[in-house]
């Protein structure tokens, strides 16, 4: 199989693609390029046509977003503005009071094929919580404030449990299992 480039301009998101590629004994590539980003009601959306600016195949990008159930699904498409306006700590005023903690992360992942060929999506969500607190340091974006199901600490607060379960990680197992079936 020839090397797969996941094409993104984000450290944090590149490192935790690499290891599950090398749990897969997969070596992953690295085009480090910002892609426009539509703002658009779905992450599908997003990727599609981030990667429609991108002339080369054999690569595929990846949008993620938390979305908030009391919030109505807030930020969602909209979670990277909102990350870099209000932050971690605006969220956590907007729920201030609020029972219901509950909130997912979604990652959708868009792969062009080697040669051509329609664009493969593959989209992963784990269920949570927002907690009351930032906990775990700065963390990468909303990890400090989200608990998965079934733990008691932050992505941020322990990556071991975040790289077992995330929506990055349940993204990619889709995209690999793909990988491995047709190249
Ligand atoms: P994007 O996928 O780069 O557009 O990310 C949207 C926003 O969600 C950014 O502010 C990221 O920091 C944040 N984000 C994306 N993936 C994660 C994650 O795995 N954990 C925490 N925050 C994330």
């Amino acid at each position: 199989m020839s090397k797969i480039s996941f094409i993104t301009s984000n450290p944090d998101k590149y490192c935790e693609m690499k290891a599950f590629f090398e749990e897969n004994s997969l070596e992953l590539g690295w085009t480090r390029v910002s892609l426009p980003e539509l703002q658009a009601d779905t992450l599908e959306e997003v990727v599609i046509h981030s990667l429609s600016h991108f002339d080369g195949d054999g690569v595929f990008v990846e949008d993620a977003g938390i979305f908030i159930d009391s919030l109505s699904g807030f930020p969602g498409v909209y979670s990277r503005y909102v990350f870099d306006t209000i932050g971690n700590e605006g969220i956590l005023k907007l729920m201030s009071g609020v029972e219901n903690r509950s909130a997912r992360f979604e990652a959708v992942v868009g792969f062009k094929p080697e040669g051509g060929g329609d664009i493969k999506l593959f989209k992963g969500v784990v269920k949570g919580f927002v907690s009351l607190s930032p906990k775990g340091g700065k963390g990468f974006g909303y990890d400090p404030i989200f608990t998965p199901e079934g733990f008691k600490k932050t992505f941020a607060e322990d990556e071991h449990i975040k790289s077992m379960v995330s929506h990055r990680k349940k993204a990619a197992e889709k995209l690999l299992q793909y990988l491995k079936r047709n190249l």
